[in-house]
């Protein structure tokens, strides 16, 4: 099993290198790393935040471990020269159109939360938002109105096939917990939406099991503090689903806690802490590295099947906050790196 180990900027190769003696500590003779640039590294050293040996190992690894990129000094580069674009273009040339990204609360976690104890201890939810489509992939542009005034623009829009398949992916994921799925639009103002709604109602059909329910996403961003306890999977687009699950990782205690998986249709998959290269924090081992830790345990049970090792390591991040494991955006004052020792000494 290949994994290709993309560690980016920032914060990304602190969090990468704590998750990577977890895995190491697994004893798994089976995996086996390669590391390549992306993001703002790989600008600083190739031209291109995603330079073509970086995408052809993506390809052949059997997983990507992905770190974060974003670097303040790219901010005023063109575009499609930018670190983000490395992450835009593996989602997109790899099909990785599902991603997933649960928030439950380590109960240990509940004086964390931004959310009063008693509100925090009910959330668990995935959050299902579709990755390859929407305003993110649409044409964009920088223009002159007929008046000469600056415009900029981009274009939202989803077909029905790219509908249907993330709505499959929140029914199937519903199934396997609370059979429960609320689809998240703005269908009041949006066609985009209005089509959303209209092809997740049709897929549902195919779960009768699945009780299904609507909200409006401003609605849904004011519904998630006041009682995310109702949500089991909510299935959303990239923009609508960047935004809540930032939010929802503070209602489980922090955004260094948050996982995800960004699947294919087959068994590919990327997985990344959904935090970004925290330039403020950057250098210093104050971040997280849990959210990455908690990615690893992800690929290990969707992209390779080991149910059990993945066990271990959420088993060992429970384990390490019950010990009192705090880095500072958990209220404590352990390091990127003591925290990967807290792990390491809780993995049985
Ligand atoms: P961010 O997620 O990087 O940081 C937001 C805040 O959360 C910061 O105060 C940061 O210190 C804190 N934070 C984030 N991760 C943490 C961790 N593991 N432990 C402790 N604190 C943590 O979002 P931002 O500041 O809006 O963006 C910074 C850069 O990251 C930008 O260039 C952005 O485009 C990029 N970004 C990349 C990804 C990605 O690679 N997938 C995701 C989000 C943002
Ligand atoms: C994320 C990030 C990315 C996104 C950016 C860096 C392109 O915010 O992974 O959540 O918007 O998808
Ligand atoms: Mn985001």
């Amino acid at each position: 099993m290949l994994i290709a180990l993309l560690p980016g900027d920032g914060i990304g190769p602190e969090v990468i290198a704590e998750t990577r003696r977890v895995l190491e500590a697994l004893s798994l003779d089976s995996l086996h790393f390669e590391e390549a640039l992306v993001g703002g590294a790989a600008y600083k050293a190739t031209g291109h935040p995603l330079p073509p040996e970086t995408l052809d190992l993506a390809r052949r690894a059997d997983a990507i471990l992905f770190g974060a990129v974003g670097d303040p000094d790219c901010d005023a580069l063109e575009r499609h020269l930018r670190p983000e674009q490395a992450i835009l273009g593996l989602r997109k040339e790899l099909g990785l159109f599902a991603n997933l990204r649960p928030a439950k609360l380590f109960p240990e976690l509940a004086d964390a939360s931004a959310l009063r104890p008693e509100v925090a201890s009910q959330i668990d939810m995935v959050i299902v938002r579709e990755l390859n489509g929407d305003v993110y992939f649409g044409e964009k542009g920088m223009r002159k109105t007929v008046d000469g005034k600056r415009e900029g623009y981009d274009i939202m829009s989803y077909d029905e096939d790219e509908v249907r398949r993330i709505a499959r992916v929140g029914f199937e994921t519903a199934m396997a917990r609370g059979k429960k799925v609320c689809s998240v639009d703005k269908a009041n103002v949006l066609e985009t939406s209005q089509l959303w709604r209209d092809v997740v109602i049709e897929t549902a059909q195919e779960y009768p099991d699945v009780a299904l329910s609507h909200m409006y996403v401003d609605n849904a961003a004011m519904q998630l503090v006041r009682n995310p306890g109702q949500f089991d999977v909510i299935v959303t687009g990239n923009l609508f689903g960047d935004i809540l699950s930032d939010q929802a990782s503070m209602c489980a205690g922090s955004i260094g806690m948050l996982p995800s998986a960004s699947l294919d249709s087959a068994q590919k998959g990327l997985y990344e802490p959904i935090h970004g290269s925290a330039p403020d924090i950057a250098g210093q081992g104050k971040a997280n590295p849990l959210a990455t830790i908690l990615s690893a345990s992800m690929m290990l049970r969707y992209s390779f099947g080991y149910a059990s090792q993945a066990d271990r390591i959420e088993q060992a991040v429970a384990k390490a906050l019950a010990r009192g494991a705090r880095s500072p955006d958990l209220g404590g004052t352990l390091s990127t790196r003591e925290m990967g020792d807290a792990v390491l000494a809780a993995l049985t």
